[in-house]
């Protein structure tokens, strides 16, 4: 008799040693997303703690965010809407300057993209600095969005990232450090 698989989303990642730079430790999660158990896995797990919340869209962050987002924005039956890397978004755009773990970049979203009062649930694959997740929550409360939640894979607890989006006043959830 086969034995039960115990693994979990954690078990499903591999860490890169010096990605994009020396002394980075990347969490690659294209093993995670290549693996349809851990995948279903992760996704569940995502939206897991928004089971009623009444969330009117998914955003989600380029590039990995959009893997992750998409899937839970389909489970939800809600539309997703992409914040993308600056030159990306065909139609007219507000912008965010941000610094992450391993660089600084712009990030925008298109000026039509949300509603005032839409509910909203930013979804990403991990949150080290926060920076990407702070500009992105920017965004879209410069739209007039509620965000009700940022969903994330993986947490660098050290990088600070929870503290400053929880100071922000927004509830995080990771499944895994
Ligand atoms: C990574 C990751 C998050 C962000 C987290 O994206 O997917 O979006 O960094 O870092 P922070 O919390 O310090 O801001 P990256 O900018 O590498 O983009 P990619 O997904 O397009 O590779
Ligand atoms: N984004 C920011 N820091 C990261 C890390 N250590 N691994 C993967 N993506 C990241």
């Amino acid at each position: 008799k086969r034995r039960r698989d115990t693994r979990t989303v954690r078990d499903y990642i591999r860490t890169i040693v010096d990605f994009p730079h020396e002394g980075i430790l990347f969490r690659d999660v294209t093993t995670l997303f290549a693996d349809a158990r851990g995948f279903r896995m992760a996704v569940d797990q995502l939206l897991n703690p928004y089971a009623g919340d009444d969330i009117d869209k998914v955003v989600g962050l380029e590039a990995r965010g959009f893997i992750l987002g998409g899937a839970v924005a389909h489970q939800l039956s809600v539309g997703f809407v992409p914040i993308r890397k600056k030159g990306k978004l065909p139609g007219a755009v507000i912008s965010e300057a941000y610094t992450l773990e391993y660089g600084e970049a712009v990030i925008e979203v298109h000026d039509d993209a949300l509603k005032p009062g839409e509910r909203v649930l930013i979804v990403d694959d991990l949150l080290a600095t926060g920076g990407t997740a702070a500009a992105g929550i920017a965004l879209c409360e410069r739209l007039g969005a509620e965000v009700v939640g940022c969903a994330f894979v993986i947490e660098l607890p050290e990088l600070g990232g929870r503290a400053l989006l929880e100071g922000l006043g927004h509830e995080v959830h990771a499944l895994t450090a």
